[in-house]
């Protein structure tokens, strides 16, 4: 057989399997095109951490050693909450309806979780990093925040409560 002669080998792929390897492709492309649009167009960003501190101090300086709510002007709060195992402080956070509050959250101890129930507040809690997520309080209610990190024997009575009265 010279050269020219030999059969071309051919990619026998089946019909619904190449229809399947397409249906992938275009849902891998809709998939990156919609975290491209929803990131750069959008502005939707993962939470960042904020900045660093030392877990070893933070409890004893800085803004984290007396955690609670702060008011910064008429309906506009922040709160720095410490998270330990197995508590939240402060354990309550009351704030009118209509009011925005930023929420600063760390660690002094081990990995935490802070996810504020019934909204899309939702972040890590690293020990050495501060995490930041704003929540407008649209509705009166009263809103747990419960840890979602496994942290140990207290971790499923870890949480706190977040009040919107009217
Ligand atoms: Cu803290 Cu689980």
């Amino acid at each position: 057989m010279t050269p020219s002669q030999t059969p071309q080998p051919s990619l026998q792929i089946d019909r619904y399997e190449r229809g399947w390897m397409i249906a992938a492709i275009v849902l891998l492309a809709t998939f990156a095109l919609a975290v491209t649009v929803a990131g750069a167009a959008m502005g939707i960003q993962l939470p960042a951490p904020e900045l660093r501190v030392n877990p070893q101090t933070v409890a004893s300086e800085g803004p984290f050693a007396q955690p609670g709510v702060r008011e910064l002007a008429p309906g506009r709060y922040e709160a720095y909450i410490m998270s330990q195992t197995w508590l939240f402080i402060p354990r309550e956070i009351k704030i009118p309806k209509g009011s925005e509050i930023t929420l600063y959250v760390t660690s002094k101890d081990v990995q935490h979780g802070f996810k504020l129930e019934g909204t899309n507040i939702n972040m890590m809690v690293i020990p050495g990093q501060v995490s930041r997520l704003t929540f407008r309080a649209e509705k009166p209610g009263t809103y747990n925040f419960i840890c979602h990190e496994y942290c140990g024997l207290g971790h499923a009575a870890m949480f706190g409560t977040l009040i919107v009265t009217e």
